[in-house]
């Protein structure tokens, strides 16, 4: 079984005095997306940085914006992450009323939509918005803080959901994000997952290449 692995550097691990270098250094580096989180400080228990951030980076990078809202409510900024340049939208469904039109809402926007879960989120959340979704994210540890221990308990989850998605036909990533490591990505590949985000494990390294090399050898 082998399908393509694409590697999604966390910036929240990035020298944040030093953002426009540090998204160039991954790109030479050979990541694929770059993962944006958006904190809020009242959904999950910390803040990183907003829309104008977003939207100063924009212009450093050709590598597809892969933003994760862990913000509440999070309808009304849906808007501003796309104007901000975002290729991806993901966002929880605890994080509003309404998620099958929050998904609608990240299409029309013309942007990518996609939904995470929680470790305490089961993945049946996911079976009604399948037919609306780009991109599954799998939490591997509890949102809010990088450099968490990977949660192993999720990994029969992220098999399950490889299933739903093989069975529905449609092109859809699974992603893994939180405490992923040269260690733990062959156990998140085994599971089926193929976009692995990765902050500690990239931008705490001393080289970037071949921790992201690293990475994505560790494909079963
Ligand atoms: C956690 C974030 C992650 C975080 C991952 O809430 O969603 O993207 O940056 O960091 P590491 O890879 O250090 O666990
Ligand atoms: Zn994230």
């Amino acid at each position: 079984m082998s399908r393509p692995v694409k590697i999604a550097p966390s910036l929240l691990a990035a020298d944040f005095a030093r953002l426009g270098e540090e998204i160039a250094a991954v790109e030479a580096a050979g990541a694929d997306w770059l993962h944006l989180d958006i904190m809020d400080g009242h959904f999950v228990p910390n803040i990183s940085y907003g829309p104008a951030v977003v939207k100063a980076l924009r212009p450093h990078t050709r590598m597809p914006f892969d933003v994760h809202l862990m913000i509440a409510p999070v309808d009304g900024l849906l808007p501003a992450f796309a104007d901000a340049g975002a290729q991806r939208i993901s966002l929880h469904p605890e994080a509003g009323p309404h998620l099958h039109r929050s998904l609608q809402n990240i299409r029309a926007l013309g942007c990518s939509p996609g939904v995470v879960l929680n470790p305490a989120t089961p993945a049946s959340v996911v079976e009604p918005v399948l037919d609306l979704v780009d991109l599954i994210l799998v939490m591997t540890v509890n949102p809010g803080f990088g450099g968490q221990k990977f949660i192993h308990s999720q990994l029969p989850k992220m098999r399950a959901l490889r299933r739903m998605i093989d069975a529905s036909g449609r092109e859809i990533a699974l992603q893994v994000d939180g405490g992923v490591t040269a260690e733990t990505a062959p156990l998140c590949l085994e599971a089926g997952a193929d976009v692995l985000v990765a902050g500690t494990a990239v931008f705490g390294a001393p080289d970037y290449a071949a921790a992201i090399a690293a990475l994505r050898m560790g494909r079963a």
